[in-house]
């Protein structure tokens, strides 16, 4: 049996992974932020020495957008330096790291959707910090895959639908972006698709190429389309429950900590052929209903 190690297990895709993971085809190590922090490079060797995995999805990261402004220390920690040590680690035993990033290393200013080869330029610190973990990873390995996506959600820790949904009995108006625009992702798919690429490269189908693919929920809309969406669904679910009124607001209205592209869409043609897109909004009844039930 290949083995396959996690990192991040306790994270919206690494749990999603957790879910899926066949054990029958796998011998599996999930780790944490405990058991493998990425960022200790005696505890990363110390693991794969011992382990010495054939794949290695590395769900962990510093994903706290705005708070990365303060501490951009622990996010290049996290964002790069623990890519880093991985990188190295796979290029030695000869692994196949499959990686995660996101639309974030975008300045959002395109007019079109980004495809895997545009030229990035982050506009906050999270950005450049997945920006710099994807550049440690090209630059020490070549034996890797790397995610692109955004939006995520999900029924585990903290995501836009959960605090959606953890708001809706408030009575103050919700104050929603509106000229922010993205592609809402169920992290269920991304666990899905990483299974997938770990599987194909062991049987060497090879229907994934090395490098990087873009993958998210297959149609795009603004925060505040988003917040619809989910008031929308949770009145499906539970009628009567869509309470909250959302105020639609603009960028500058907002003043979030870091700044956010406007356009963060990205273009999945590269992966559509080989792996279906999802759709968001299906994925969205679902999580509500299992978060509501
Ligand atoms: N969330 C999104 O909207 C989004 C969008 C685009 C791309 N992505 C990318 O997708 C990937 C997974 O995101 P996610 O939403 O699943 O993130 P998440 O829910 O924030 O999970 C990240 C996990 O990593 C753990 N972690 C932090 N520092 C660590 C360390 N030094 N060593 C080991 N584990 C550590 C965290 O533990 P603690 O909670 O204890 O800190 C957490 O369990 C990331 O690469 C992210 O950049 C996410």
């Amino acid at each position: 049996m290949f083995r396959l190690l996690v990192t991040g297990q306790k994270g919206q895709i690494g749990q999603s992974i957790k879910d899926r993971i066949d054990h029958r085809e796998w011998d599996v190590l999930l780790t944490d932020i405990e058991t493998l922090d990425i960022t200790n490079a005696a505890q990363v060797a110390r693991v794969f020495k011992a382990f010495k995995p054939n794949v290695v999805i590395n769900a962990a990261a510093y994903t706290e957008v705005d708070k990365a402004e303060n501490e951009a220390g622990a996010a290049e920690s996290v964002n790069a330096y623990g890519p880093y040590l991985l990188a190295l680690q796979c290029h030695h035993i000869g692994a196949l790291l499959i990686h995660f990033s996101t639309e974030y290393v975008f300045n959002g200013r395109s007019h079109y959707r980004y495809v895997e080869t545009d030229t990035p330029a982050p506009l906050n610190v999270y950005g450049r910090t997945k920006l710099q973990g994807e550049q440690y990873i090209k630059t020490y390995l070549s034996h890797y895959i790397i995610i692109r996506t955004s939006w995520v959600f999900s029924e585990y820790a903290r995501n836009f639908v959960t605090t959606m949904l953890s708001l809706r009995r408030g009575t103050v108006p919700i104050r929603i972006v509106n000229d922010q625009f993205g592609c809402p992702t169920y992290a269920g798919d991304v666990a899905n698709l990483a299974l997938d690429i770990a599987k194909d490269r062991m049987a060497e189908t090879n229907r994934y190429q090395l490098g990087e693919y873009n993958f998210c929920g297959d149609s795009g809309v603004s925060w505040f389309d988003f917040a619809c969406a989910i008031f929308e669904e949770l009145d499906k679910y539970q009628p009567g429950e869509q309470g909250r009124h959302l105020v639609s607001v603009t960028s500058e209205e907002y003043a979030s900590i870091a700044a956010r592209p406007r356009n963060g869409i990205l273009n999945c043609h590269k992966i559509s052929p080989i792996f279906r897109l999802s759709d968001w909004r299906r994925k969205l009844r679902h999580v509500i209903e299992t978060t509501m039930a």
